[in-house]
């Protein structure tokens, strides 16, 4: 309303300046005009009467000429004529002619001279015509009424006002009457987007919408009942708004900073053009709905070969490209940096110690230095793009353990929650690592850390007891170094929902044929899929193996099972990683020789990144998916994968070695070193009637649906939330104590 008003006003300002402005402006041109009309007149009567004027001052025919003048004079806007002699003496002259006129002194050039009189109120113009003849040389002088010109000028301001009134009124009855129509679909268009919001809408409404604003007033409308809602309890309902709200409500004016190595979005050149590329990493998958819902900065390793030409000045990039809701800065690495830090200790050090996938870690000092040089250059990023002294820190994953203690040195007030995305071995195979002690120290500068699962919480606790002078209470699962206390919590974490790349999926019967055309599969064939990076953790040997064990105990299974695996290319420099993509690729080729016919290939092995939307399409396609992870914190395909079923079909094989097995207990619970019971539940999920798939299915997509990534964050925000409150309040307490000391103090 306000809104309204004000642009009312302003709009009637402007009309009131226009009627004040404009018709005085238009009443002096016509004047103007009227004038220069006046002066044309003077000229065409001075020139048709000079010539008889000539001959009858030649003449010196006093009568005549008067006559003449008369004449002239008869032009009802003429008002008097006469002739100036060269003393100036008005020799000649109408009856009309005022008496106050004196005759002007001609002009050195001899042109003509207009000039105005006033006789009281009235104008006249007067224009003098130099006249010269062999006993002669005077001045015509012609006196020309100017009301008619004053008149002119009013007539054409009131014309103007009346005119500009007119149109003034058009204009305001016409944006009146379109006003009426917007608000009227405004408000329609609101009272459904209320409606959808009070009836719980996916936002299917917002699509068809008209009016730009709805989607917004939407969103606006979820926030606000999202902070009604309370943030904790078994029931709550994650979902950006929601989130959005707990940052809000419990984090006021928080500034978030996420670090990584893995960046959310590469641009790789390819040929001439540039390729945008979302990595396959559950970090990214997990982090990155979160900055889009909570803005903030993502500091992270610049790893595309056009990474450089896609940043400003500052290195930073405001992402998704499609919808900017967060930036992202790159932090440039040398290839010696990327060997050491990346490959060397935290790929081949850090990751085989923490999975126990029984690939040997190995630990090099000059791993060991680049990692802590890497560490630092990154805390220097997070100080550079730190607005606030306070902001918030999310420390992502094992390539940043020295981080949380670095960044706790520079901005002491930070809260610093640092997740580690992968498990956390027992205490003697920590052990392993040269350079525990500084590792463990330097997580500790963190306010929570975060794992996946309780069991590598206690690990955790059980690694600090056993290595660190630090004081650990189980009870609240708190570790006190040095000043310092650190919170330890398990946060399973999870998956958007929906996720993004269900918006575009055709329905579950068109992926299925779909898929199965591509491959040149028979309709019938039943599909079993596996999607991951090319990582020796994940089984993928165990699981092809397993199908192996299937087809040759039970070969009624040929022809009538195809396994589809997809494997991304992933740490390719290491020697363990090419090792077993030949592997895998061999043992692929055996089982295909072994069980396959000219028409009949049991396995697919497609070495290759698939886009979320190739993934979701393989999912949906799918009788079965297996997740045979050796050693996972999580494993975020697993739920992918049940998120991609809303038929409320297809089995879930999953390891029991997957932080997911926790929480998704209705899959299929698989040891995937055990290759004989492997291949008996993958003929078990054949033969699982539909209705038992939809029992299972609808059990995992609720705590999927439930306990999404949302959820997730919400968590770590609200204990970071409560860290804070905790904090201030004993910074409030030694103020206050030191006060009350001050005093004693004094007098001692
Ligand atoms: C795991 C790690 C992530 C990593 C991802 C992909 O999920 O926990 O930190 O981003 O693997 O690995 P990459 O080395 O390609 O980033």
């Amino acid at each position: 309303m306000k809104f309204i008003i004000r642009y009312g006003l302003a709009a009637l300002l402007m009309a009131v300046a226009m009627v004040l402005l404009i018709p005085p402006f238009a009443a002096s041109l016509i004047e103007q005009w009227s004038k220069s009309d006046v002066e044309s007149r003077s000229v065409l009567a001075f020139n048709t009467a000079l010539d008889e004027l000539t001959g009858l001052l030649d003449e010196h025919d006093a009568k005549k000429i008067v006559a003449l003048f008369e004449r002239m004079a008869l032009d009802e806007q003429l008002l008097a004529v006469g002739f100036c002699d060269r003393n100036g003496v008005l020799v000649y002259k109408t009856k009309e002619m005022p008496k106050s006129f004196v005759c002007k002194a001609p002009t050195a050039n001899g042109t003509p001279q207009f000039s105005t009189l006033h006789l009281g109120r009235r104008s006249l113009m007067v224009s003098s015509f130099p006249v010269i003849t062999p006993n002669e040389r005077g001045q015509m002088v012609l006196l020309h009424d100017l009301a008619v010109v004053a008149q002119r000028g009013a007539e054409a301001r009131l014309w103007t006002i009346a005119v500009l009134v007119g149109v003034v009124f058009v204009a305001a009855a016409f944006a009146g009457l379109v006003t009426i129509l917007l608000a009227r679909r405004w408000l329609q268009s609101m009272r459904r987007a209320i409606d959808d919001v009070r009836l719980g809408g996916s936002g299917a409404v917002a699509a068809t919408e008209a009016t730009p604003f709805a989607g917004e007033f939407r969103r606006l409308l979820r926030d606000l009942q999202m902070s009604q809602l309370p943030a904790e309890g078994p029931d709550v309902e994650w979902s950006p708004a929601m989130l959005r709200s707990v940052l809000a409500r419990k984090l006021p004016g928080a500034e978030v900073i996420v670090v990584s190595n893995r960046e959310p979005y590469i641009h790789n050149r390819d040929g001439g053009e540039i390729v945008l590329q979302i990595p396959a990493s559950g970090l990214v998958a997990a982090i990155e709905p979160i900055m889009r819902a909570c803005g903030g900065t993502w500091i992270a390793h610049g790893s595309g070969s056009a990474d450089a030409e896609t940043v400003d000045r500052c290195d930073r990039i405001r992402v998704p490209p499609s919808q900017p809701s967060y930036t992202l800065r790159r932090v440039w690495l040398t290839e010696g940096e990327q060997n050491g830090y990346y490959y060397g200790l935290a790929n081949e050090g850090l990751w085989p110690l923490c999975h126990m996938a029984f690939v040997r870690p190995n630990f090099r000092d000059s791993d060991w230095s680049q990692y802590k040089l890497v560490n630092a250059r990154f805390a220097q990023a997070v100080v550079d793009e730190a607005k606030r002294s306070d902001p918030i820190i999310l420390v992502q994953d094992y390539h940043f353990a020295l981080l949380p203690a670095m960044l706790r040195k520079k901005l002491p007030n930070a809260t610093i929650i640092t997740f580690w995305h992968i498990p956390w071995p027992n205490p003697e195979i920590f052990g392993i690592c040269p350079w525990k002690e500084e590792i463990i120290a330097g997580l500790l500068g963190s306010s929570v850390i975060g794992f996946h699962t309780r069991f590598h919480c206690n690990n955790f606790l059980d690694t600090v007891d056993r290595f660190m002078e630090a004081r650990t209470d189980r009870e609240h699962s708190l570790i006190s170094f040095g000043s310092h206390d650190t919170l330890v919590r398990p946060y399973p974490i999870s998956i958007e929902w929906p996720p993004a790349a269900m918006a575009a999926q055709k329905p579950v019967a068109e992926c299925r044929s779909l898929v199965r055309k591509r491959f040149g599969l028979a309709d019938q064939v039943r599909l079993g899929v596996g999607i991951e990076r090319f990582d020796y953790t994940k089984g993928i040997l165990d699981r092809l193996r397993a199908i192996d064990a299937l087809l040759s105990r039970c070969p009624e299974w040929k022809d009538k099972f195809v396994f589809v695996q997809v494997a991304a290319p992933t740490r390719s420099k290491l020697a363990a990683y090419t090792g077993l993509q030949q592997e895998a690729a061999e043992l692929a080729r055996e089982i295909n020789a072994r069980h396959g016919s000219k028409t009949y290939q049991p396995i697919f092995l497609i070495v290759r990144h698939y886009e979320p939307h190739e993934i979701f399409e393989l999912f949906r396609a799918a009788d079965l998916c297996i997740v045979s992870s050796l050693h996972d914190g999580m494993n975020l395909v697993a739920k992918e994968f049940v998120a991609a079923r809303d038929d409320e079909e297809g089995v879930l094989l999953l390891s029991n070695f997957a932080g997911a097995s926790r929480e998704l207990s209705e899959a299929l619970i698989v040891n995937p070193y055990d290759v004989h019971s492997v291949s008996v539940a993958i003929e078990e999920a054949l033969l699982m009637p539909r209705a038992e798939q939809r029992e299972r299915m609808r059990l995992m997509r609720e705590i999927v649906r439930l306990r999404n990534v949302y959820r997730w964050a919400g968590q770590i925000l609200l204990d970071a939330a409560d860290l804070r409150k905790r904090r201030r309040i004993l910074q409030l307490m030694s103020r206050e104590q030191s006060a009350v000391n001050a005093p004693l103090v004094n007098r001692a």
